[in-house]
């Protein structure tokens, strides 16, 4: 017999052995299919042993090598089924239903910030921002000074920060670090390693030690869009907003955006953004045209090039987009909370 011819009939002989042992519903069948097959005398394999003594001398070793392998595996899907049958996972003389439905597995699904951030990133994508990532741990000068907010300015304050080591760390240490409490730290690190124009986008976690309740958590998210170039005005900005309130919430309803004056250390003129939103206005976040202090800062020339800056809240366009009136939901992890979105 050719080596071919043996091995092939090793392998059918091994799937027919696992099927019948698979399928034996009792201990009568599990017998028979013993028999059939591990049976010392008429036994398959006994057979196939047989045919082992007519393979040509010189592939014996691989024939009785993989003679073995099957042996082992039949015992072992005979020993299975065995420990099945007795285990009572079937009970004797009643067949295991396999068209009843199977245990549904629950999905997961990505967090609803998560979504959000992405349908942002998309969003902001189209209109040719790249996101660019900061870190969280962040020093005094690219959380404060560089953009312009003095030593004495009350936003620096160690009880408004999350100054790392302690509340009097910012006095004590030479170079405090702080969690950064505003994803404008971005702007800087971007600025300073990039050459004008840029546009970017930079979306993540801030912090600021506030006392959760509704509309207040010690950490979110917000979108930090800047744009650098020649002549840039506040007509982009309000452009670029609009479109971007258009693209996320706007569907067939024509978005406007109004500006209130406001004041940020790094942006002049400096303005609040809000929306039109189920007859009123909804407030968006902060936004201006980047202060010359700034462009000084990173090394730009405030008379070549002009930008505008906006930061919004990541939280509070989720919450307005689904309905969600406590902020604090969105990080309770309360799957039942979570599977709605
Ligand atoms: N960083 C500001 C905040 O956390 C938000 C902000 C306002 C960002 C105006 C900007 C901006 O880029 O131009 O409250």
């Amino acid at each position: 017999m050719a080596l071919a011819d043996f091995l092939a009939n090793l392998d059918s002989l091994a799937d027919e052995a696992q099927a019948r042992f698979t399928a034996a519903v009792d201990a009568a069948a599990l017998e028979e299919a013993r028999v059939a097959f591990l049976g010392a005398k008429a036994g398959k394999l006994r057979q196939s042993q047989k045919g082992l003594g007519k393979v040509p001398p010189a592939d014996k070793p691989a024939a009785g090598k993989r003679f073995n392998e099957v042996k082992t595996l039949v015992e072992a899907a005979f020993e299975g089924a065995q420990a099945r049958l007795t285990s009572g996972e079937t009970s004797s003389g009643e067949a295991f239903d396999v068209t009843l439905p199977g245990k549904a597995r629950r999905i997961g699904h990505l967090h609803p910030i998560t979504q959000t951030i992405r349908s942002m990133k998309e969003i902001m994508g189209r209109l040719g921002f790249t996101a660019v990532e900061g870190p969280e741990i962040e020093d005094e000068w690219h959380n404060f000074e560089a953009l312009n907010i003095p030593l004495v300015h009350p936003a620096r304050d160690p009880l408004d920060n999350f100054y790392l080591g302690g509340e009097n760390a910012a006095a004590e240490a030479a170079s405090p670090l702080l969690l950064r409490s505003q994803t404008s730290t971005v702007q800087i690190r971007v600025m300073e390693s990039t050459p004008p124009p840029v546009r970017i986008i930079s979306l993540g976690r801030v912090y600021r030690p506030d006392t959760a309740d509704a509309t207040h958590y010690p950490m979110f998210h917000q979108i930090e869009g800047l744009l650098v170039d020649r002549g840039v005005t506040m007509a982009d900005l309000k452009s670029v907003l609009r479109l971007f309130c258009q693209s996320y919430f706007g569907g067939d309803n024509e978005v406007h955006i109004r500006f209130r004056p406001s004041f940020f250390p790094f942006t002049e003129p400096s303005v609040e953004v809000d929306m039109n939103w189920q007859g009123g206005w909804m407030e968006m976040g902060g936004a201006g045209m980047v202060d010359p202090n700034v462009l000084r800062a990173v090394g730009y020339d405030p008379e070549e090039v002009t930008g505008f800056a906006f930061g919004l809240g990541v939280e509070r366009v989720c919450m307005r987009q689904h309905g969600i009136t406590d902020i604090r939901a969105i990080y309770q992890n309360d799957v039942r909370f979570l599977e709605q979105f």
